[in-house]
């Protein structure tokens, strides 16, 4: 019965899992296959890396990280534990998505190609420096034992945080498909991007993979009945009891009012958890 109330929810996990997955496989049959291959040797094989690492690591462990508080299966698991799955995921993702770059940089500097001016790169850019700052500001809010003080910083930055990790995913998307785009019209000679050969539509088809991945993890992250409940739930049923109504209307399925349900941040500033 427990996985039955999930399966809506588990369906469009595996679907949004495949679409991620098929989109790696087809970034790495399109370096492999259509374009150079892999190496790290200052051409093209070392461009290769820059589209590679952007899309498993920016993209597809980003988008796994951001849905990985909603897994069923975990609930069971500390919510420390699982800020340290969703932090070590990101920061992954951010390694990844750094190689990525030196890769690119480095290309171009070995072949003499200006850095920095396409609106592809600014705005590439700036997503990585922007996730820099969400992976520091993560850390210091919710993860590092701040005393609990008067106000409870961590219930004002979530949705900030929320927020502005949404926001970036969307962007780090965008920036993929303008990436694409101008490989396939740089680097498609005789014939064309215009006539259309194979790569050109295999690669067009990459770019709906990637956008659909990612309208998939928005979806799943904005449901707000497909949250991880509070800790204070989690506790009432692991132990049997029967949820009082107040703690059911409060955080079984509907619109969550507790920021974060963390217990060890939301006692000890004198307010009671209702
Ligand atoms: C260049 C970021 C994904 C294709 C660049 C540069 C940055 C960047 C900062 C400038 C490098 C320089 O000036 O030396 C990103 C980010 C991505 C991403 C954050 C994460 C999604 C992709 C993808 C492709 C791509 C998936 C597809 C092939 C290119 C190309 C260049 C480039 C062709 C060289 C031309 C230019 O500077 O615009 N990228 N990129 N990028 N990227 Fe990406
Ligand atoms: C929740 C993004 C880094 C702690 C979220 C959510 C997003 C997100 C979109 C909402 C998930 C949901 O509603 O299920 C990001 C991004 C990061 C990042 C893009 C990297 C740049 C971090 C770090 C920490 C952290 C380093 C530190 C522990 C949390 C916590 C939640 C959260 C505590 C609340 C989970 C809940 O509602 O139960 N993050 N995050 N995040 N994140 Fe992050």
């Amino acid at each position: 019965t427990d996985m039955e109330n999930h399966r809506p929810f588990l369906v469009l996990l595996f679907f949004a899992f495949a679409v991620g997955f098929i989109a790696v496989v087809f970034v790495l049959r399109w370096v492999l296959h259509f374009r150079e291959g892999l190496a790290w040797d200052g051409g093209a094989k070392e461009f290769n890396w820059h589209p590679l690492l952007a899309v498993t690591g920016f993209i597809f462990l980003q988008g796994i990280a951001i849905v990985v508080y909603r897994l069923p299966w975990t609930w069971k698991c500390s919510k420390l534990m699982m800020k340290l799955i969703h932090a070590g995921l990101n920061v992954l993702a951010f390694i990844l998505a750094v190689i990525s770059l030196v890769a690119v940089f480095d290309f171009h500097n070995v072949q003499n190609i200006p850095n920095m001016y396409s609106l592809h790169s600014w705005v590439g850019l700036i997503t990585v420096i922007l996730f820099s700052l969400q992976i520091v500001l993560g850390l210091c809010i919710f993860l590092l034992p701040v005393s609990p003080g008067y106000l409870d910083k961590r219930a004002v930055f979530l949705p900030i945080h929320v927020f502005s990790g949404l926001f970036i995913f969307t962007t780090v998307i965008a920036t993929a498909l303008m990436g694409i785009t101008e490989k396939l019209i740089f680097g498609l000679k005789d014939p064309t991007y215009k006539d259309s050969p194979p790569e050109a539509t295999f690669v067009n088809v990459l770019g709906l993979l990637i956008a659909l991945f990612g309208a998939l993890i928005l979806w799943i992250a904005t449901r707000p009945s497909w949250k991880r409940p509070s800790e204070q739930l989690l506790h009432t049923l692991h132990n049997n009891e029967p949820a009082s109504d107040s703690t059911k209307t409060d955080t079984a399925m509907s619109e969550r009012h507790d920021p974060e349900p963390n217990s060890e941040t939301r006692r000890g500033d004198g307010k009671t958890e209702e």
